[in-house]
């Protein structure tokens, strides 16, 4: 079953709110006009092609066989499977744990997506069964589309049990920052900012959910962790004293833009919090948890990166760190942290060895600052409109 929610309602919400006030610095303006997203809609760009994206996405759900038309509003629910919400599901890690916990028959899964037939192409792919999941448009990269997303999946009447932050970008050999429709660096404000907005407004679904605990998940990254061999490959995660996060500047540190040092210090961010849900929310219904799957050296992620890089490092991690990981053994991992009994303890950081199997990671200095973590929380949630 797919349902078209978010996009029907995205022109009326757009307009009701007032215009995003420019964030960047006058210097960085120039390249926030010009910048292209890497793929689907260029943030900045979105009205004006949204039309037509609509129209692609509803022929794309009409076409596909699994997926009727979807009706103007959603009809309710009754179905109550526990259900998981889990953005960036069209691809690699989040695709995986969606095949993974939809075959398994216990979980409906919403699949977030930014591309809708591209989400609904790859659950056929990876055979998973009709009636299993919903494709719903999120873009993290517009904070209106994530409100919209919240009251689309509201309306659909489905209970919550976990929520799994997942999507992410990641641009290493970008010479200029990009932006979201917002004004954040595209990396930050994608994998950090949005994900930061959805997971505060969907913390009353998981308070209400009939599940003893329900979980939100936030996928981390050895990278982002500085007591790692790799999270030591330079550029190093850095978010100084945030105050380029507060006062505008392309970078959390306010230095200058570094793709890959962007993605790693939105990693610190993601990790940073999971700790501070837990120690604002912990010790009650919802527990959170964060995680590093593995390096799944050939996912969409690195889809930016140099042709080189993308034939080397897979073979790099398979035979020289044995860090890899396949996208569906690291699917699985994801899984088992959404809803393995095992994995319920709350606040925990999660790695795997071939031994042991899951275990609790320890989190670089940086990751257990939880001064920091009060202080990200803070500045986020003025960002996002939350304060
Ligand atoms: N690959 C690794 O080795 C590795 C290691 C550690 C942690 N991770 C983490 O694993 C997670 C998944 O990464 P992956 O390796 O599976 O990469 P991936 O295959 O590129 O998947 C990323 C997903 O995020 C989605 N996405 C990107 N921008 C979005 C936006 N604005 N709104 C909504 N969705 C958006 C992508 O959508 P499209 O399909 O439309 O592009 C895709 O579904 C990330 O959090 C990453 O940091 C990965």
């Amino acid at each position: 079953m797919a349902l078209l929610n978010a996009t029907s309602s995205r022109a009326a919400a757009t307009s009701s709110r007032p215009a995003a006030a420019p964030r960047v610095a006058a210097s960085s303006r120039a390249v926030r006009t010009s910048a292209v997203a890497p793929r689907g809609v260029p943030a900045a760009a979105a009205p004006a092609r949204l039309p037509a994206l609509r129209q692609a996405v509803i022929a794309a759900a009409v076409a596909a066989p699994s997926a009727p038309a979807a009706p103007a509003t959603p009809a309710k629910v009754t179905d109550q499977k526990p259900t998981v919400i889990i953005t960036g599901a069209s691809s690699g890690l989040g695709l995986n744990a969606a095949a993974a916990l939809a075959k398994s028959g216990e979980w409906h899964v919403i699949m977030a997506c930014r591309d809708f037939s591209k989400a609904i192409s790859q659950a056929k792919r990876l055979g998973l069964p009709s009636g299993s999941y919903t494709v719903m448009h999120l873009d993290l990269a517009s904070l209106d589309s994530v409100r919209q997303f919240v009251d689309a999946f509201r309306a659909s009447g489905r209970r919550l049990d976990s929520l799994v932050c997942n999507a992410a970008v990641y641009l290493p050999t970008a010479k200029e920052p990009r932006f979201t429709a917002d004004g954040f660096e595209l990396s930050v404000g994608t994998n950090h900012l949005g994900h930061f907005l959805l997971a505060n407004l969907l913390m009353k679904d998981l308070e209400g959910s009939p599940s003893a605990n329900p979980r939100m998940v936030i996928v981390g990254s050895i990278t982002g962790n500085t007591n790692t061999m790799a999270g030591n490959v330079p550029p190093k995660a850095d978010l100084g004293d945030l105050s380029g996060l507060s006062a505008g500047s392309v970078m959390i540190d306010g230095k200058e833009f570094d793709g890959a040092k962007a993605y790693k210090d939105s990693k610190v961010c993601n990790m940073l919090t999971m700790r501070e849900f837990e120690r604002r929310f912990g010790g009650k219904k919802v527990h959170f948890a964060s995680l590093y799957p593995g390096c799944i050296a050939e996912t969409g992620l690195f889809r930016e990166h140099y042709g080189v890089f993308k034939t080397l490092f897979p073979l790099f991690q398979k035979y020289v760190t044995k860090g890899y990981v396949s996208e569906e053994e690291a699917g699985k991992r994801l899984a088992q942290v959404v809803s393995d009994p095992a994995l319920n303890k709350s606040g925990v950081y999660w790695s795997w060895s071939n031994t042991k199997g899951a275990f609790e990671n320890q989190v670089s200095e940086e990751v257990a600052d939880d001064g920091k973590g009060t202080k990200l929380w803070e500045i986020s949630e003025k960002l996002v409109g939350l304060a």
